[in-house]
This record gives C-alpha cells, sequence and structure tokens, in this order.
C-alpha cells in the first residue's frame, strides 16, 4: 500500500445518513445530523461527551430508531430497521462497553456472528481466522471471561468482523488501551479499509489516532452537526476548539 491515509482513494458511496433526529423525553441526542461513508473510506466522529456519537450508531445499526430522517445503506432505505436486518445488510459494530459472552470462548464469541451466513463448520473456521486476523490466535480457546480490557477490545472488534460487514461502526476501541496498543490497533482498522475496502466510521477521543486514520472527520455538539471537513482543517474550526475547550461567551 503506498501512500499515506488521506491520499488513500475512497471508493463508491455505501452509506449515507440524512436529517436524523432522536429525541430522548425533551433532549434531543441526535439533531438533523446527515453523513455519508464510502468503500474504504475512515471517516472519524468526534464530539466531547453526550454529544450523541453512540445513539447516531444506534440509529445506524439498528438499535434505535430514529425519530425523522433516514438511512440509506447499499443502495437501499434501511431506516428504523431492526438489528439483525442491519447485520444481515452488513453493518457491523462494536459497543463502547464491550460485552463479550464471558462464559464462551473467544472463538465460541466469534462463532455466534459468523453463523449469520455459515453452516456450524464453516462458522468455526471463519471465526478462527477472524480471531487471528485481529492477533488474538493465541488465545482462540481462552474464556472470554478471563481477557484483558485490551483482548476484550480486541474481541469486540472481531465479533464486529464476524457477520462479514461491508461497514464498521467502531465506538471508541481504543480508549484505555496504551500506546504500542493503539499503534497496532490504528494499523490494524488501516488493513480493513485500505486492504479489505470495508467503509469505517470510528468514534474516537484519541485525536492522534483520529487524525492519523480518518480521511474526513464530523464533529458533534449537543446531537449537531458543527464541522466536516479533512482532519487537519477540522481540529483548527474555531468551532470545534470552542467545543472542547468550552467557550468563554
Ligand atoms: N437511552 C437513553 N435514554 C435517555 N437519554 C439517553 C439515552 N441514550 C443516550 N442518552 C442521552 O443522549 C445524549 C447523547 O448520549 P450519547 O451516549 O449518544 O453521547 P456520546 O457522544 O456517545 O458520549 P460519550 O463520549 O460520553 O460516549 C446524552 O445526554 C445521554 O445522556
Ligand atoms: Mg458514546
Amino acid at each position: 500500500m503506498t501512500g499515506t491515509p488521506t491520499q488513500a482513494a475512497a471508493g463508491k458511496e455505501l452509506m449515507r445518513a440524512s436529517g436524523l433526529v432522536r429525541r430522548f423525553g425533551g433532549l434531543v441526542a441526535v439533531n438533523e445530523v446527515s453523513l455519508s461513508v464510502a468503500t474504504s473510506e475512515i471517516v472519524g466522529l468526534i464530539g466531547p461527551n453526550g454529544a450523541g456519537k453512540t445513539s447516531l450508531f444506534n440509529i445506524l445499526s439498528g438499535q434505535l430508531k430514529p425519530d425523522s430522517g433516514s438511512v440509506s445503506f447499499s443502495g437501499k432505505d434501511i431506516t428504523g430497521a431492526s438489528v439483525t436486518i442491519c447485520a444481515r445488510a452488513g453493518i457491523g459494530r462494536t459497543f463502547q462497553i464491550v460485552k463479550p459472552l464471558t462464559s464462551l470462548t473467544v472463538h465460541e464469541n466469534v462463532m455466534v456472528g459468523a453463523l449469520l451466513h455459515h453452516p456450524l463448520a464453516a462458522a468455526r473456521d471463519k471465526a478462527a481466522e477472524i480471531v487471528r486476523r485481529v492477533g488474538m490466535g493465541p488465545l482462540l480457546e481462552r474464556p472470554a471471561g478471563s481477557l484483558t480490557l485490551e483482548s476484550r477490545k480486541r474481541l469486540e472488534l472481531a465479533r464486529a468482523l464476524s457477520i462479514e460487514p461491508k461497514i464498521l461502526l467502531l465506538d471508541e476501541i481504543l480508549a484505555g488501551l496504551n500506546a504500542s496498543e493503539i499503534n497496532e490497533s490504528i494499523h490494524l482498522i488501516r488493513s480493513f479499509a485500505h486492504e479489505d475496502g470495508l467503509a469505517v466510521i470510528m468514534i474516537e477521543h484519541n485525536l492522534h489516532a483520529v487524525m492519523s486514520l480518518a480521511d474526513k472527520v464530523v464533529v458533534l455538539d449537543y446531537g449537531r452537526k458543527i464541522a466536516e471537513g479533512k482532519p487537519e482543517a477540522v481540529v483548527r474550526d474555531p468551532a470545534v476548539v470552542a467545543a472542547y475547550l468550552g467557550s468563554d461567551d
């Protein structure tokens, strides 16, 4: 692979969200948010705590229905579709609070998703291949409950991959990792987009990782999209700086 990540050519539009709104009582958690992502493209989704990032993922992956707005995926309208339909269509996601099936092994955790597309024996092989891909080969038969935080995060990634997604929605998968673990994860995420052609939207508070990975950054604040563009430009945007640092006025 040549060139820097920002030079990588994004492919065809895969997912488009238009004017999404989601209210919780009087709170508008997601407020008229639109965004698009193409195959091989990495979009960084950033914003202060409570900005609505996870809620937006919950809408895109079928966990939450929007009050208004629409989502299209692979040219089809999937607004309000269930988690199962979204997974079958190829929307893979990780959860901010990792929730492996602790009594199952790493292998079995990943097999659950692989069974969506394969019979048992093939799912077993496919799951093992994915576990190795995320660097967890030696932990294959370990119970998920015995894993370190770093390994749990990787298992979460393997579970997202297990449904053979076209898009990966990654919710803070670098949180709590040390510098070398973060670097390994950065390489892995880049390979999913640039070698496998997956579209990636990553929610991330680690701006170094976002700057080095993202082709495009979308910033949410109080549910609204306040900026979108190349990482270098977005982090210098006064509205973004104010959202992160708090404004005096
Ligand atoms: N199920 C829910 N019921 C009520 N309020 C909710 C629910 N889910 C989220 N919220 C509220 O919606 C707002 C957005 O939350 P969300 O988790 O989407 O933010 P976030 O940007 O992911 O934050 P963080 O960076 O802390 O993970 C917050 O004010 C949150 O308290
Ligand atoms: Mg969140």
